[in-house]
Order: C-alpha cells, then structure tokens, then sequence
C-alpha cells in the first residue's frame, strides 16, 4: 500500500519508525511542512489552513490511507483533514485515547495541541474517570529541530516539564507531540520505573496493520515494498541531514510546494 504521512517537520519520523516496525512492506510518503515550522504554538485558523493545504496535496498523490503523524494538527484540524481526503485517515489522538488504562494520565504536548484539550476529551470519552493533566513543552521541538539533543539543557527542559505530572502521582506518560518520542531516552531516564511511557504512533500502528491487513492480499503482504520517500517545503538538504540522525540514512528529499499541485524541483 501507499501510505502518506505529514509533520512540521522530523517528529513524524518517529511514528514513520513504528508504523515501519508493524506494517514493513508499504511505500510511504512523508511531507515535512518545513517552512511553517513549528506548527505548536500556531492558531486554529493558521492550522486549518495548513491541514486543508496538506490533504488536497496527498489527494493529488495516490495514496491508500493518510496518517496524521502531528499531534497538533490531530488536535486542531482533523475534521478538516478527513473532509477534504478521500482516502481513510489514522490519528494519534483517539487512537492512544483508545487504548489508556491507568486512572491517572499525564500529557505533554505542544502549547496548541493543550489549548484544545483533545487528549483529555478523548481518554474521557473511553473512561470518564481518568484524571489526566496536560503540560505545554513550548521549548521541545526547536531544540530538536536544532539537533540540540545530547545536551543538560535538554534534561533540565524535560525534567522542569514533566515536574507538574509527577506531582500529580501520574501512572502513565503519553508523548502527545511526535517530536518527543524521538528523545526517548531522555524521558526514560528521569521517569520513576512505574509510570508508563506511552507514544500514541503504537496505537495508531496496531489500528493501521489491521486496515492493511483487511485490504492486502497475501500475495502483496509477503512482496518486499519498503520504500519510503520524502518531501518539504523548505530547504531539502538541510532536512535530510537532520533526518539522517533519526534513520541513519541521509534520505532523498525533494522540496514542494503546498500551493500547487505536484513537485517544483
Ligand atoms: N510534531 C508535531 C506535533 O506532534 C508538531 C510540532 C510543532 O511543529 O510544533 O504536534
């Protein structure tokens, strides 16, 4: 199958890293939005534009689903991503919401995505009775972005953001911004062993290989379809060199524009 997936920029190669592990031999299409980098602290009216401009550019890609591998534009526009797609679409939000079983859940995301609510609207509509807290990380993604992750300033910015959750006696810790899981290890690390981490790209992997797996036939499944190929908005080279740190391969990334239909270079 062909699957398009889209983020402001490198987050949505972690759930591009998950879906691989559970649903290998697809071809997949990743847009990173990179001139409008971040999306998180934008407004409503700017994220639905944003998504309105992605869908009507994957619906000129011939692809056989769409997943939404930004929380942001999850939380704000995925109504108008699914009005203006014609092909089913995969969201991070209800799908981890879906699958929440502790009593006592903390968020992070970014400053828009917090704003909406749209994690504890949807663990509230499995289980009304979960307490869930919701922290902003407003600092998180340019200092990924920037490949400023290796650094104490990152550990400090983690630990000063989940402070607020672990007051809360939270039981389990979901990465509401694909960003994040890219720094797993810094969350692990400062997280006491019984909370649990959750990336909501497992989730929405599980809900994915069971739509391939109704649609494909065996014939397709066992074919070798591993492809993945890249576009932006902005600067290619600077993107792939970035990617590279997360998929140990400096991937082909050709610039596009949202604007018009196809490529410009
Ligand atoms: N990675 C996206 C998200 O999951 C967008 C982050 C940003 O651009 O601020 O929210």
């Amino acid at each position: 199958m062909r699957l398009g997936l889209f983020d402001s920029g490198v987050g949505g190669i972690s759930v591009l890293k998950k879906v691989i592990e559970l649903c290998p031999n697809n071809e997949f299409l990743y847009l990173a939005d990179t001139a409008r980098l971040p999306y998180g602290v934008k407004t409503t009216n700017e994220i639905e534009k944003i998504a309105e401009e992605i869908s009507f550019w994957f619906s000129n890609q011939n692809i056989d689903a769409l997943l939404v591998a930004c929380n942001t534009t999850n939380a704000i526009a995925l109504d108008v991503i699914k009005k203006n797609s014609n092909v089913p679409v995969f969201d991070l939000i209800v799908s981890a919401a879906s699958t929440i079983n502790e009593s006592r859940v903390g968020v992070l995301a970014t400053p828009s995505t917090v704003k909406t609510k749209a994690y504890t609207n949807a663990i509230l509509e499995f289980k009304p009775k979960t307490y869930v807290i919701e922290q902003p990380c407003p600092e998180l993604v340019p200092m990924i972005e920037m490949d400023n992750i290796n650094s104490d300033e990152i550990t400090d910015v983690a630990i000063k953001y989940l402070q607020p959750l672990l007051e809360q006696r939270i039981h389990s810790l979901i990465l509401g911004c694909s960003h994040y899981p890219l720094i797993t290890p810094f969350f692990t690390r400062v997280l006491p062993s019984g909370v649990k981490l959750i990336d909501p790209a497992e989730a929405l992997s599980l809900k994915l290989k069971l739509f391939i797996d109704s649609k494909t036939s065996n014939f397709l499944k066992r074919k070798n379809l591993v492809d993945s190929k890249f576009y932006v908005t902005s600067n290619p080279r600077k993107f792939s060199i970035k990617a590279k740190h997360w998929l140990n391969v400096f991937p082909e990334v050709k610039l596009v524009s949202l604007q018009k239909k196809g490529c410009v270079s």
